[in-house]
């Protein structure tokens, strides 16, 4: 990249024929290429290779062997671009055998390192199969930092998708400025028409007397003055808005958790019902967290997992489950080996994930208990979550939407019957939504 500018630099000083107004365009396209090279703006990039879909295809083909920051059969993954080249890779991860058996230096020393364990050859995969899966593994450990605010939690930092927005904003501003560019340019080339025309002789470089700064002619010219204060506020309110709207919404916040708790596990292998540990969602405004003595009730007993369900944890997710569970033990003070409490307890402090502001009331029981939603519609497939994460962006606009859509369940219940008369008949409709029943007045959600 840095070479790419370097070039166009010289290249623009290099431009003798554009010999006009030259100055102020030069400044232009100047800062645009600072820009560019400042920010590590690609437009490849973003659509180069998919570390989501690449995260697929590693758990489902590589995970049984391979992790990304530990080495389990075979390599850690994790920088692996470092060690071999592309193309290298490709023809390794298509047919591993093949290429040892070519007598491939490189690929002869890692299969002696692994004590020539074979690794599976993978042909069905294409070049860019590999380029997502090198995406996914060669994403950066995710590390806690601390997001200040009433959560007192930590926010995994998601590097890349922070710098992939700057991207996006710098790439923006550098099409502004291309813009602009040219609108000095076409101004420029008028001009000097126009000059011709009224028999005025062009020159070819400026003089102090016979240059007319270029802002001069901007400030002049209302059309294009007009034209590009429209553009930039347009550009700024655009960016403006998409920065506000990501403002404290927390899709996805996925944080480390003191203890690696398993929904995946609970939930979906071992089928506990969801309320057996947030019971208070049936009756309370919250749903909340269980204390660690409903854990007990199982855990007394069982101290370790099964054993298979030990090896997938260690080969799919990097986690010795039965470590955790020690974690669990150590937190409410159970010593195993005697199979009683020691009393000395250190209680778990779970990071809290789903967060909404102060001024918005928001009601478990009246959704799950009186409207029968299921925890799924807004918590998403907990059942085969490994680690919790907010599914839903929990915006205003989300609670709106679903009040639109949703019917409310009047059956059974003579407060709703009479209600649902009257409404119906307001409406004209048989079926009323949440929205009609009121789901839309601020008075509801907010304090
Ligand atoms: C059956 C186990 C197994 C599976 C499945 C597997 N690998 Fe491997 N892989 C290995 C072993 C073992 C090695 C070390 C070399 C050897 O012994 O063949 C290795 C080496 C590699 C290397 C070279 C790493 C280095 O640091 O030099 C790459 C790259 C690689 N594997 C990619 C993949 C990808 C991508 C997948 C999934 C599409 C995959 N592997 C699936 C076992 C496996
Ligand atoms: C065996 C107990 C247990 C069961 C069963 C269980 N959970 Fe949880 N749940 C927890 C614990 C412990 C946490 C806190 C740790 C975490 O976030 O992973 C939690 C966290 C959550 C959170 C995130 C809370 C936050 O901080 O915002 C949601 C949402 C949730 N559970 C939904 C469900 C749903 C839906 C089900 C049923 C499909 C379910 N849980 C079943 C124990 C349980
Ligand atoms: C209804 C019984 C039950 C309750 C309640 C329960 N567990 Fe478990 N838990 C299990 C079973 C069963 C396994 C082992 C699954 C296996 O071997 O496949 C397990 C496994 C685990 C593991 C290892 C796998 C993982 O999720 O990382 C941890 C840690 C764990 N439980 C923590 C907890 C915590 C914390 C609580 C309380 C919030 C809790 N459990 C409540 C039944 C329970
Ligand atoms: C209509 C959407 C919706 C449904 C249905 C729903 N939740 Fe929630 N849940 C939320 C919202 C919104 C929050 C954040 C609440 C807050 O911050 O005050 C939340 C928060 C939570 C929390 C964090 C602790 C708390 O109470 O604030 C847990 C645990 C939880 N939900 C579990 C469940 C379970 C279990 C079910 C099913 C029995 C369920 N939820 C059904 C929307 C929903
Ligand atoms: C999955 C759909 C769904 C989502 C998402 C949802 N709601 Fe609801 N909500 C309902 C339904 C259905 C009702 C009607 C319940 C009833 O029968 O009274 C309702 C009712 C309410 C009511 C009571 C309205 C009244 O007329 O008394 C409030 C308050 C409310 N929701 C707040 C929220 C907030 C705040 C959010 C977002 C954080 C939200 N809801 C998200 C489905 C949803
Ligand atoms: C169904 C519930 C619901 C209703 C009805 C509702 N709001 Fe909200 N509102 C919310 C939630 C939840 C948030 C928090 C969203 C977030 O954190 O992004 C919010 C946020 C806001 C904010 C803060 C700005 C923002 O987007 O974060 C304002 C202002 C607001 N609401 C005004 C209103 C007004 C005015 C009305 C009536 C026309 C209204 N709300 C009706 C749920 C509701």
């Amino acid at each position: 990249m840095p070479l790419k500018c370097f070039e166009v630099i010289i290249l623009l000083f290099d431009m003798k024929k554009v010999n006009h107004g030259k100055t102020a365009s030069r400044y232009l396209l100047l800062t645009l290429v600072f820009l560019l090279t400042f920010s590590n703006f690609s437009p490849v990039k973003a659509q180069d290779a998919d570390p989501k879909k690449g995260k697929e295809l590693f758990n489902s083909l590589c995970a049984a062997c391979h992790k990304r920051y530990k080495k389990a059969t075979g390599p850690a993954l994790f920088g692996v671009t470092e060690r071999h080249d592309t193309e290298w890779i490709y023809s390794w991860v298509k047919n591993s055998s093949a290429l040892i058996a070519s007598g491939d230096a490189e690929a002869v020393a890692i299969y002696e390192e692994y004590n020539k364990t074979p690794m599976n050859a993978f042909p069905q995969l294409s070049n860019k199969d590999i380029d997502d899966i090198l995406a996914y593994v060669n994403e950066p450990k995710a590390t806690k930092a601390t997001l200040p605010g009433p959560v007192g939690g930590g926010k995994e930092v998601n590097g890349a998708s922070s710098s992939m927005s700057q991207d996006i904003v710098l790439g923006l501003l550098a099409v502004v400025l291309a813009i602009l560019v040219g609108i000095l340019f076409l101004l420029n080339r008028s001009l000097k028409r126009f000059a011709e025309k009224s028999g005025v002789e062009v020159k070819s470089s400026c003089d102090a007397s016979s240059c007319r700064p270029l802002w001069k002619a901007f400030v002049e010219n209302q059309f294009l003055l007009l034209v590009s204060a429209v553009l930039f506020l347009l550009l700024s309110a655009y960016l403006a808005y998409g920065y506000l709207m990501q403002v404290g919404v927390n899709q996805g916040y996925e944080p480390v958790q003191p203890i690696h708790y398993s929904h995946r596990i609970h939930a979906g292998d071992n089928k506990i019902d969801c309320k057996y540990c947030h019971s208070s969602a049936r009756v309370s405004k919250h749903s909340g967290i269980p204390s660690l003595n409903v854990c007990m009730n199982c855990h007394k007993s069982i101290g370790e997992v099964a054993e298979d369900t030990q090896a997938k944890g260690l080969a799919e997710y990097g986690v010795d489950y039965n470590k955790e569970i020690g974690k669990l033990y150590k937190a409410v003070g159970w010593d195993p080996n005697t199979q009683s409490y020691t009393g000395k307890t250190d209680p778990v402090k779970w990071i809290r994930i789903h967060n909404l502001p102060d001024f918005a009331y928001f009601n478990h029981s009246q959704h799950v208990q009186v409207a029968g939603v299921a925890c799924q519609k807004c918590h998403g497939p907990v059942e085969e979550m490994e680690v919790m994460y907010q599914h839903a962006p929990l915006t205003m606009g989300w609670c709106i939407n679903c009040h639109r859509e949703t019917n409310v369940k009047m059956e059974g219940s003579e407060y709703y019957d009479n209600i649902h008369k009257e409404l119906s008949k307001k409406y004209g409709v048989s079926k009323l939504t949440a929205a009609q029943m009121g789901g839309l007045e601020c008075g509801k959600c907010h304090y």
